[in-house]
C-alpha cells in the first residue's frame, strides 16, 4: 500500500512530466470571419487537450497579406511564433533562409508520405524535407449563388457559361437586387479573374497564362477575351464593393441582397455559420465554364524553429493534430474545405464538399486541377503581386483598354 508520501511524490513527478512536455505554441494566421474563427477554434481546442497553451496570433485581413507583412517584422526581429499560415511557393522562400523547422520526424512516424496526394506532399517538403504540416484543400471556382434570389428574379439555376451567366445577371439587376456580391481588394478581383481566364480559355490556357506566365498566351486572343469578359462583371456590382471584405459579400448573398459571389469555398463556411443549407438556401456551382476544372488552394502552417524543449514538443504535436483524422474532419466541416487527409469518411459533408472531393481526384486524372494563382498557390509572390495589381488596376479604371490590360498583365508577369 503506497504511503500518502509516496503518493505525493508520484503525483508531482507525473505532473511535472506533463509540464515538462507541455509547451506554449503562438499561431499565426488571418482566419476571423464567422466560418473561419469556429475553424481554428477547433484547433485550439485539440492543442489545449494535449496539455499545450495556444496562443492566438490572429492578423485580420482576409487573402493574408496583412499577416504576411506582420510574419515578416516578427522573423526580421529575431522572434518568430512557433506556427504561421504560410503557403504554396511561399513556403520555398521561408525554408531558403534557414529558418522553418524540419517535420520529417512527425511525417514520419504519422506516415504523411501514404496520407497526401503526391502534389501536396511536394509543396509541403523543401530539399525532400517536410517543413509545413497541410491543413485542408479548398477550391477556388466556386460561384456561390442564393436561392431564393435566383427565384425572384426568373432565373432558373446556376448558370454554366459566362453568356448564360450575364443573361442571368441582367435579371437580377432588372428585379432590382445586386446580380455580383464583390469585395474590392486586389485579391478578391483576382479570386473572379483567375475564374473568368479558366472559364474562357479552360485550364491548358490558364495554365500556359497564369501559372507558366507564357508571353505568348498572355498576350493571346483568349486573354483578350477574358479581359473583356472581366470587365462585364464589373458592371454587375455595386458601388459600395471598393475594399468590401469578403465576408461582407457573402453575407449580401445570404441575406438575399444579392444573386451571386465568385469566390472559394472558404466562403461555403459563413453560410453553414449562418445555418444555410446548400442545394435549399444557397447553390454551390462552378464558376461558368469551369466545371471540368478545379482551382485548388490548400492551406497549411509552417513551424519556426524554436529552442525551448517544451515548444519544439508543442510544434510536434501541432504537425500532427493538423493532419489527424479528428481535425480533418471538424476543421473541414466548418471552414467549406475538403480534408487533405486521403480516405477520410466524407459521410458528415454536405453535397457541394463531396462535388469538390469528387472533382478534385477526376481533375488530378484529366489535368483539370491547377494551382489557383490568387491565393498564393502557383507561382512567386513578386510576380503573383505585380500582377494582381495590373489586374485590380484594369478593373478600377475603366479608362485602360483592353489591349493595354493585357500588355499591362504581361508585362507584370515578366517581375523577378
Ligand atoms: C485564402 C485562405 C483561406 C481563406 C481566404 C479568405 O487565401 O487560403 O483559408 O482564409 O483566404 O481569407
Amino acid at each position: 500500500m503506497l504511503k500518502l508520501s509516496q503518493l505525493a511524490t508520484a503525483v508531482a513527478l507525473v505532473v511535472a512530466g506533463a509540464a515538462a512536455t507541455a509547451g506554449e505554441v503562438e499561431v499565426l494566421h488571418y482566419w476571423t470571419s464567422g466560418g473561419e474563427a469556429k475553424s481554428v477554434a477547433e484547433l485550439k481546442k485539440i492543442m489545449q487537450a494535449k496539455g499545450h497553451a495556444w496562443k492566438d496570433f490572429a492578423v485580420a485581413g482576409g487573402g493574408g497579406d496583412n499577416a504576411a507583412t506582420v510574419l515578416k517584422s516578427r522573423v526580421v526581429s529575431g522572434n518568430p511564433p512557433a506556427a504561421a499560415q504560410i503557403k504554396g511557393p511561399a513556403i520555398q522562400e521561408w525554408a531558403s533562409e534557414g529558418v522553418l523547422a524540419n517535420l520529417d520526424a512527425t511525417a514520419k512516424a504519422e506516415k504523411w508520405d501514404t496520407l497526401l496526394p503526391g502534389v501536396v506532399a511536394n509543396v509541403m517538403k523543401y530539399k525532400g524535407n517536410y517543413v509545413a504540416a497541410p491543413v485542408n484543400v479548398h477550391r477556388v471556382n466556386w460561384m456561390w449563388a442564393n436561392s431564393a434570389v435566383l427565384k425572384k428574379a426568373g432565373v432558373a439555376g446556376a448558370p454554366k457559361s459566362w453568356d448564360e451567366f450575364f443573361v442571368a445577371a441582367e435579371k437580377v439587376k432588372k428585379a432590382g437586387l445586386i446580380a455580383v456580391a464583390h469585395g474590392g481588394q486586389n485579391w478578391q478581383d483576382f479570386t473572379t479573374f483567375e475564374s473568368v481566364v479558366l472559364g474562357v480559355g479552360g485550364a491548358k490556357f490558364y495554365s500556359d497564362a497564369l501559372v507558366k506566365l507564357d508571353q505568348k498566351a498572355l498576350t493571346s486572343d483568349t486573354m483578350k477575351k477574358s479581359l473583356e469578359t472581366f470587365r462585364k462583371i464589373k458592371g454587375y456590382t455595386d458601388a459600395a464593393a471598393p475594399g468590401r471584405d469578403w465576408n461582407l459579400a457573402t453575407a449580401m448573398v445570404i441575406q438575399e441582397k444579392a444573386a451571386f459571389q465568385f469566390m472559394g469555398d472558404w466562403a461555403k463556411g459563413e453560410f453553414s455559420a449562418a445555418g444555410k443549407v446548400p442545394g435549399k438556401d444557397y447553390i454551390c456551382a462552378a464558376a461558368p465554364g469551369t466545371a471540368n476544372a478545379y482551382t485548388f488552394n490548400v492551406d497549411s502552417f509552417a513551424m519556426f524553429k524554436l529552442k525551448d524543449a517544451g515548444a519544439q514538443k508543442a510544434q510536434g504535436d501541432l504537425a500532427a493534430s493538423i493532419m489527424g483524422t479528428e481535425f480533418q474532419e471538424v476543421f473541414n466541416l466548418n471552414k467549406g474545405s475538403i480534408p487533405v487527409r486521403l480516405n477520410m469518411d466524407m459521410a458528415k459533408f454536405d453535397d457541394c464538399a463531396k462535388l469538390s472531393a469528387k472533382d478534385f481526384v477526376s481533375t488530378a486524372k484529366s489535368g483539370g486541377l491547377v494551382p489557383s494563382v490568387a491565393h498564393g498557390m502557383a507561382i512567386a509572390p513578386a510576380a503573383e503581386g505585380a500582377i494582381k495589381d495590373a489586374v485590380s488596376q484594369f478593373w478600377n479604371d475603366d479608362k485602360i483598354s483592353v489591349a493595354d490590360g493585357v500588355a499591362n498583365i504581361a508585362k507584370a508577369a515578366a517581375t523577378k
